[in-house]
């Protein structure tokens, strides 16, 4: 951080917030609020004799409430730049006459109680999103009588006790009596791969946390007992399962099996837990002087803020998306936007800076090169036909249609378009049109599926990047799927117009089939749960129109799911067996009628 604050070319805005970030890649513009700190950070030279004069004392953030810092205080030791601020909420001295003492007694006169925010502006070429985490709080877990049992604490707080910078000086004590614990619990997976309460992710650096924790503890304490209750050990990572073997060796007791509960004796403080250990199927009884709970790892909670700034999207487990989990991992499927560290999914130091660093790299490749080449797959807007109803840019998941109906004009932000295509299918009015997988060439595919003996052929719309190429898994691995389905290719399922399904109808087929990628996984942020409301909206028609609705199917098939996509496409080959010529005949008599 020092190198940071020092570097010519960085510029650190602490204690700020982002306020606003418009633009698009190689144009962003962003706006941030500077908080007012009420001490010039320029001159403060950290003596730190206002705090010795301050009369009010806080629980300290930093020392996870263990210990108490005053109202004008440095957030942590290393903080960049070294400098004092006043907790305004905490401070007793906006009247200087209620108190004043710190600005009495600095002697630089850095201290301005009238300090406001100030607003700064700035253009950026690109982001860089390093919003770290949260760690779960396992209060909810009655069981484990944290906050009720003042010996059971938190792996947070172990690593604040057992700091020379910590609040007992590096001390390792129990928080009831102040006495150094004989014999030390640890119990892993606390909040986390549990489906009912917490997380049912793996926080992924929780074990190895607790390993070097007790190394830690018996380094200091070779004395100390030290048990950890584990489902499984997960050290995977280079150097882990030497560490694990050292901490086995230091005589740290594993035993597998997670206790149910923990129980305090009133009067010693002490802990008892019984645990069956799966690994021999005994139950048995541990009673510790200490218990730390190893909790997981969870998104941060303005984590919402931060997705609304910057059009990104989550995966179900709450962290950032990124473009692709293989092919672009640290980019965010929003163009020129980038992650490092935990806001894209739980990990540890050194792939917290190996993602860090290949964020750095593509952020270098885009600003290097000056200008940004686009792809040509975008939609082009007709200014002439649009009537402003702004469902386009409702749709959009990318924010990149501009639309103000009073003054009757709408924009294509082209370098934030990706091309997905969902504007196209929603404008009813046919003001949108692709560059790429057309209007024209789409009706001339499903003109050509039908043209020969239409009432034996399944029309399947299927989105380039699941279901495509899920029927292409399923060919190269030699799996049959009936010959009666006929692909047509488009971006996404997004693209899949109303019009496009009727049409299939119209023409004769007994069966069409909107398939896309699973909801977390479309390549366009959210843009198949348009695809899914629209297919909605076609049930209800059809079956309005005395149509059966099941004649059209939606399927969320994956890359990966070569299998399903041939058991997919058995079964509703299946069911197109059973719709009738007469069906057909009158679906595309009413079809025709309707035109
Ligand atoms: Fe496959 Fe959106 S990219 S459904």
């Amino acid at each position: 951080m020092m190198d940071v604050g020092r570097h010519p070319n960085i510029k650190l805005l602490a204690y700020s917030e982002i306020e606003s970030i418009s633009g698009y890649i190689g144009n962003f513009h962003v706006r941030v609020r500077k908080k007012a700190r009420y001490v010039d950070e320029t001159q403060c030279t950290a003596c730190g004799e206002c705090a010795k004069v301050c009369p009010v004392a806080v629980p300290d953030e930093y020392q996870l409430g263990l210990s108490l810092r005053k109202a004008i205080y440095i957030p942590f030791a290393q903080a960049v730049p070294s400098a004092y601020l006043i907790d305004m909420k905490a401070c007793l001295g906006t009247n200087p006459i209620a108190c004043g003492k710190c600005a009495e007694k600095c002697d630089k006169k850095c201290i301005n109680y009238d300090m406001q925010d100030e607003i700064i502006e700035f253009d950026a070429g690109v982001v860089i999103v390093a919003t770290g985490m949260d760690v779960y709080d396992p209060t909810e877990l009655e069981e484990y009588g944290y906050t009720r049992y003042e010996n059971v604490i938190t792996s947070m707080e172990f690593e604040r006790l057992i700091s020379a910078g910590g609040p007992s000086d590096g001390h390792f004590i129990r928080p009831s009596d102040k006495r150094r614990p004989k014999t030390v619990g640890f119990i892993q997976c606390v909040g986390s791969r549990s489906e009912r309460r917490g997380k049912p992710y793996c926080s992924n650096i929780c074990c190895m946390n607790t390993v070097k924790d007790t190394l830690l503890l018996k380094d200091h304490y070779p004395d100390v007992e030290a048990k950890v209750f584990y489902i499984d050990i997960r050290a995977f990572g280079k150097g882990f399962e030497d560490l694990f073997k050292r901490s086995k060796e230091a005589g740290v007791q594993y035993i597998r099996g997670i206790p149910g509960e923990i129980i305090e004796d009133p009067v010693t403080k002490n802990l008892k837990v019984m645990v069956e250990d799966t690994t021999t199927n005994r139950i048995s009884e541990h009673e510790l002087d200490m218990i730390v709970l190893s909790v997981g790892v969870t998104p941060r909670a303005d984590m919402p803020e931060v997705q609304q700034l910057l059009t990104l999207s989550k995966t179900p487990d709450g962290f950032f998306m990124e473009a692709h989990p293989k092919l672009k991992p640290v980019d965010a499927p929003t163009s020129g936007v980038f992650f490092a560290g935990c806001a894209e999914a739980p990990k540890d130091v050194k792939d917290s800076v190996t993602q860090a660093s290949a964020a750095a790299s593509r952020a270098m490749t885009v600003l290097s090169a000056g200008k940004i080449k686009l792809e040509a797959i975008t939609s082009v807007i007709n200014p002439e036909i649009c009537r402003f109803c702004t469902i386009c840019a409702q749709a959009c998941p990318y924010k990149a249609i501009k639309v103000e109906p009073k003054k009757k004009s709408i924009e294509l932000i082209e370098a934030m378009c990706k091309g997905c295509g969902t504007c196209g299918a929603e404008c009813r009015f046919g003001a949108i049109k692709m560059r790429h997988f057309t209007d024209e060439q789409t009706y001339a595919q499903i003109d050509a599926y039908l043209e020969e003996d239409p009432y034996n052929k399944i029309i399947v719309f299927a989105c380039n990047w699941c279901s495509y190429a899920g029927a292409d898994t399923c060919g190269g691995a030699r799996l049959q799927y009936p010959p009666s389905a006929r692909l047509i290719r488009t971006m996404c399922s997004g693209r899949v117009d109303e019009d496009w399904v009727l049409y299939a109808f119209r023409k004769g087929a007994p069966i069409v089939v909107v398939s896309g990628c699973h909801f977390v996984d479309c390549h366009y942020i959210d843009a198949n749960r348009w695809t899914q409301k629209r297919v909605e909206k076609l049930w209800d028609k059809l079956e309005k129109l005395g149509i059966r609705p099941d004649r059209l199917f939606l399927e969320w098939i994956s890359a990966a799911e070569g299998q399903r996509f041939a058991k997919t496409m058995i079964d509703i080959e299946r069911h197109r067996q059973r719709v009738t010529k007469e069906e057909i005949e009158y679906t595309m008599k009413v079809l025709s009628e309707q035109k």
